[in-house]
């Protein structure tokens, strides 16, 4: 007999934006006991793993992706207590949980790098990657190279005063890079990493990790354009990211996450082309990271063919036994159902395919009950990465921006019942964003009771997925010759084959399955099963038994 593979191999992941989740104290911010209060939503929805954005001490610029103390909470988030008390209560309802590491960069007010920054001789002083550049002819000081943030307008590099010098940011100028070279940082890092998993954390999902580690001659990138899972980029990162230094900090990450046993893991927030990222999971048949994110399904059109052509590009780039990490929405892209132009039966072809696909499904908070953007105007944007576009391109303030530019749009609080403000936090205070105004149709506590619900149709998967061998540990065979809008896999175990059919079009489609195939789920009560064949109305998906 086979052996099973690995808890992460198959597991699906709900990923909590604390500050949006539960406010339980009243000020209006969500925080770890709130997430403690609501831990049986994620059970009853069947997520196998909790992955938490960052809770850390910051003075959350970029809402904790800025960290000022790795190793205590942030007050507004709770204590070490309450984070001690998450993990803890998590694991009694049979729950992974899974804590973000921001090891690229941290806070400008940590205390390392206001040390560094004091001067080129004290302790810290290579603690980040600070270089000279040169002068121009008035003696403004010019950078060392082309390099481009990860934002594409802004630089990378940032003037300090203090030191004459350029310090590395690969995101905003507030969060300088971490100097990965320095053997000191490295040992400081991963002893807190093993602090965070000595307290039971089953493992990491690892922020920009591919921005981690850049060309050490400071040469520059490629000046021509490019795109990565659908955002463009100004000039092409051969010099900034996914370096073989970036691939090899994986293999040294995974060694500590290895000193506590097979079973903890990390999962990378990388970009790039799929051949390329598999690297980080194998390089050179050294192992690294677990399981890295494919973003690609949050740019792709909806349209079959978009879906086919990725789902084969990822089983030929992750074969068994590595596994695709699939992923529709997060808390920097737009939500999904608002890219579909909000139609339900759309969300539920897309939660069809993410369930049941083979690897990892993640899901965002909101996801689940079809939370959608809830549009803030750029000037009032809270979220800093709209806010330095806003300063660099002023001319779209006044425009409805691509939705991915105002992170607050996709962060707004996770909507519980009908409550005022969602029943996030208290009628009587402000939540740090305002709730939408689809709250009435769009809350957990009405589609719980509602079988025709989205949330309904999440549960329904995701219990099929943890019931079926052949959904978690069966191989998938792509279907070529499906018509143009359809999409059909089997998932094959060693005991069952399970179909998955999808229409994707504006007309209805009947698709023969064979005598003996029996109906196990269907996004849409038109469909049907009859002597062997299935029938789809537009925008819909089946999962059947095959005979
Ligand atoms: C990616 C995170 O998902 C995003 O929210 C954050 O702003 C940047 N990394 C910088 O840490």
């Amino acid at each position: 007999m086979r052996a099973a593979s690995p808890w992460w191999a198959s597991t699906s992941i709900y990923q909590v934006y604390p500050r949006s989740f539960v406010d339980s104290n009243g000020d209006g911010i969500g925080d770890l006991p709130g997430v403690v209060s609501r831990l049986d939503h994620l059970v009853d929805l069947g997520v196998k793993a909790l992955w938490l954005s960052p809770f850390f001490r910051s003075p959350q610029r970029d809402f904790g992706y800025d960290i000022s103390d790795y190793r205590d909470v942030a007050p507004e988030y709770g204590t070490l207590d309450d984070a001690q008390r998450l993990i803890d209560e998590a694991h009694r309802r049979g729950l992974a949980v899974i804590f973000d590491l921001v090891l690229n960069h941290t806070s400008d007010q940590h205390p390392w790098f206001v040390e560094s920054r004091a001067s080129r001789t004290n302790p810290r002083a290579d603690w980040y990657v600070w270089a000279e550049g040169s002068r121009d002819r008035r003696g403004r000081p010019v950078p060392p190279n082309n390099w481009r943030s990860e934002l594409q307008l802004p630089r990378a590099w940032q003037w300090s005063h203090e030191r004459q010098q350029w310090y590395l940011a690969s995101f905003l100028s507030f969060q300088p890079d971490l100097n990965w070279r320095n053997p000191s940082v490295r040992a400081e890092m991963f002893d807190m990493v093993r602090m965070w998993l000595g307290r039971g954390v089953d493992g990491f999902r690892l922020d920009i990790f591919g921005s981690c580690m850049q060309d050490a001659a400071l040469r520059d990138n490629a000046p021509w354009p490019t795109l990565y899972a659908g955002i463009p980029r100004v000039q092409t990162p051969n010099r900034t990211l996914n370096t073989d230094d970036c691939f090899a900090l994986a293999g040294d990450l995974r060694a500590v996450c290895d000193e506590f046993g097979p079973d903890r893991i990390l999962l990378g927030e990388v970009f790039g082309p799929s051949s390329v990222l598999r690297r980080y999971v194998s390089d050179g048949g050294r192992a690294g990271l677990h399981l890295v994110f494919l973003f690609d399904f949050l740019a792709a059109r909806y349209s079959a063919t978009a879906y086919r052509g990725l789902i084969a590009r990822f089983e030929r780039d992750f074969p068994p036994p590595m596994a695709p990490t699939y992923v529709l929405e997060n808390h920097d892209r737009a939500r999904s159902l608002s890219r579909v132009g909000g139609d339900l039966r759309k969300a539920r072809v897309l939660a069809t395919l993410l369930c049941t696909l083979r690897g990892v499904a993640v899901l965002y908070q909101g996801q689940e009950i079809g939370m959608e953007n809830r549009y803030i105007p750029l000037a009032d944007a809270k979220d800093p990465m709209a806010q330095t576009v806003a300063r660099h391109l002023p001319e779209w303030l006044n425009q409805r921006l691509p939705e991915r530019l105002n992170r607050d749009e996709v962060r707004s609080p996770m909507q519980w019942t009908a409550a005022p403000h969602a029943g996030f936090c208290p009628p009587d205070v402000a939540p740090w964003l305002p709730t939408h105004d689809n709250v009435l149709q769009r809350n957990v506590e009405s589609q719980v009771r509602d079988p025709d619900s989205l949330l309904t149709w999440y549960r329904t998967l995701l219990a099929l997925r943890a019931e079926r061998e052949a959904l978690r540990e069966g191989r998938l065979e792509l279907a070529a010759d499906t018509a143009r809008h359809v999409i059909r896999y089997d998932r094959v175990g060693e005991h069952e084959r399970i179909v998955v059919v999808a229409n994707l079009g504006d007309s209805l489609t009947e698709m023969r399955l064979g005598e003996g195939a029996t109906l196990l789920a269907a996004s849409d009560p038109g469909c049907g099963l009859n002597n062997g064949a299935v029938t789809l109305p537009p925008h819909t998906a089946a999962v059947a038994l095959l005979g």
